[in-house]
Parts: structure tokens; sequence; C-alpha cells
């Protein structure tokens, strides 16, 4: 491995840039590789044998680009498909599900600990079985928010619908007495405000990027060293209109462009199987 290969970060949308602005403030110098499966979101609502399939060939490109590491940017990804890709590509694939419960074991007082996720990460009970083996004395208490991926991908984000839409989720949550909330979605770290508007300053959110970073750090031995800023890749599976608006507000002043790509065309075909360049299939949006 060459410390100078990027490193490929997915999910279904632009949640795994939450994954990204961690990666950027501790290592600048790492070159990314992002793919955003919008064509496919949400995956939320998927059966796990889709989200698995969706997984083998995002590994499968990152691979052809010769990342050193893949970051699973997705909890439902990480939630049903990791052992699989682990198993089955050679490159180290992180993913967010145990490093969110060690973020979340670092700082709950009353072992009662909130989830919020997407359905078929609730239905896995990854989140579940994972704080079991760690720690069986934590009371997990998870509740799927379906709403809230729409809502981040169309930049709804500081409106009294997504406010109402909030309360409403994380009411029993706040009934059952939770000292801390794992954001077991990278698309809910971008609803930031609203969480910590509608619990107060009481509940510590986990948002388990950082834990995700840290992991990746001590799995590729990064040193932080300053070298120079690489250019990053930013892939998009469907239109990329909506990906870059949504992105660009996040990300602030990072340098962001998206590129669109379609990962089951062959190289050189287009879906109708014509012979055309990439440049023809791809469309593009940046500052
Ligand atoms: N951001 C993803 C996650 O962390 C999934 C969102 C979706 O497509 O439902 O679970």
């Amino acid at each position: 491995m060459e410390m100078s290969q990027p490193i490929g970060v997915f999910d279904s949308g632009v949640g795994g840039l939450t994954v990204v602005k961690s990666l950027w403030e501790h290592f600048p110098q790492e070159q990314i590789i992002y793919f955003g499966d919008t064509v496919h979101l949400p995956y939320g609502s998927r059966k796990p044998e889709e989200i698995i399939a969706f997984g083998i060939d995002i590994v499968e490109f990152f691979i052809q680009h010769k990342t050193k590491a893949v970051i699973a940017a997705c909890n439902t990804s990480s939630s049903v498909s990791l052992p699989c890709l682990q198993e089955k590509f050679p490159v180290p694939i992180i993913g967010m599900i145990e490093p969110g419960v060690r973020a979340a074991l670092k700082v709950t007082k009353n072992k009662r600990v909130g989830v919020i996720a997407t359905k078929a990460t609730v239905e896995s009970c990854a989140y579940e079985r994972t704080f079991l083996a760690s720690d069986p004395e934590t009371q997990v208490f998870s509740q799927a928010c379906p709403l809230f991926v729409p809502l981040v991908e169309d930049g709804r984000i500081e409106r009294k619908e997504t406010y109402q839409i909030a309360r409403s989720y994380l009411k029993p949550l706040q009934d059952a007495g939770i000292d801390t909330l794992v954001f077991g979605c990278t698309h809910y770290p971008f609803l930031t405000p609203v969480i910590r508007h509608v619990l107060g300053e009481s509940v510590r959110l986990v948002d388990p990027a950082h834990e995700v970073v840290r992991e990746l750090a001590t799995a590729l031995n990064l040193n932080g060293h300053r070298g120079e800023v690489p250019e990053h890749l930013f892939f998009a599976s469907g239109q990329v209109s909506s990906f870059y608006t949504a992105g660009k507000k996040f990300l602030g002043s990072f340098p962001f462009s998206v590129e669109q790509i379609s990962l089951n065309e062959k190289e050189g075909q287009d879906s109708a199987g014509r012979e055309e360049g990439p440049e023809q299939r791809r469309t593009s949006a940046s500052s």
C-alpha cells in the first residue's frame, strides 16, 4: 500500500460528507474519493440484499481507483453489509456502528442511550448487538426516523415542519430518560441544530464520524503530516445539482464539486449500449 493512495468514502447520498468533513479536519493531506449512491436513495427503506449488492458495486469502483481503505459512511450499509464487504475485498473497510457505540459509551452516565437511524438499521438490531457485546448494562432505545433523510437531501433543515417531525421522533427517547443520543445515520448531523433545540443541553449528541476517523487513522497508521492538499473526487449516481447544493451548504468553504457517474454501465457504453466517452455520460456541478 502506498500512503498516497486515496481513501474511498461512500453513502447513499450527502450523509457521508459528515465523515469527509471530519477526515479533512484531521487529515487534510489524504485524498478522498466519495461516492453518493443517490440513484438508490434512500437505502433505509430497502431490503438487505439490495443494500449489500450496492455496497459490492461501490467497493469494486473504489478498488478500480486504487483506494487504500474504504469507509462505509452509511450506517444502513454498515449494519447490513459490512461483514460481507470485509470478507469479499482485500482493503480495510471501516463501518459506523462500532465507532458509534464506543463514542457513546465514553459519554453516557446513566447507560440509557438513544439511537436514531433508518428503518433498515433499526430492524438489523446492529446497534443493540454491538452495545450488548461492549457493555451489557447499557439500555438502548432505538427510533427509526424515515423522514429525516429526504429533509436533509432537500436542504429543508431550518423549517417548522422539520422541528415538528423531530419532536415527534424524539419524544419516546426523552420519555425513556436517555442521557446520550447516537446519530445512527450519517445524514442526521446535518440536523444538529434542530435536534439540539428539541432535546436541550442535557442530552449528549454523539456523531460517530470522529471515532470512525480515529479508527481509520489507527488501521492505516496515518500520522497527520501536512503535505500538499490533494484534489478530491466526488461522484453521485443520480442528479448532481441537489447533491451539490445540500453538500456545499454543509461543507462551507471546503472545495467541492460533483460528477455524475453510473456504476452499472460498462465503461465506454451508455445505458443503451452505444459507444461513448466518459465525458458524455457525466454531468457535473461545482462552485
Ligand atoms: N446516510 C445513511 C445512513 O447512515 C442512509 C440514508 C438512507 O439512504 O436511508 O444510514
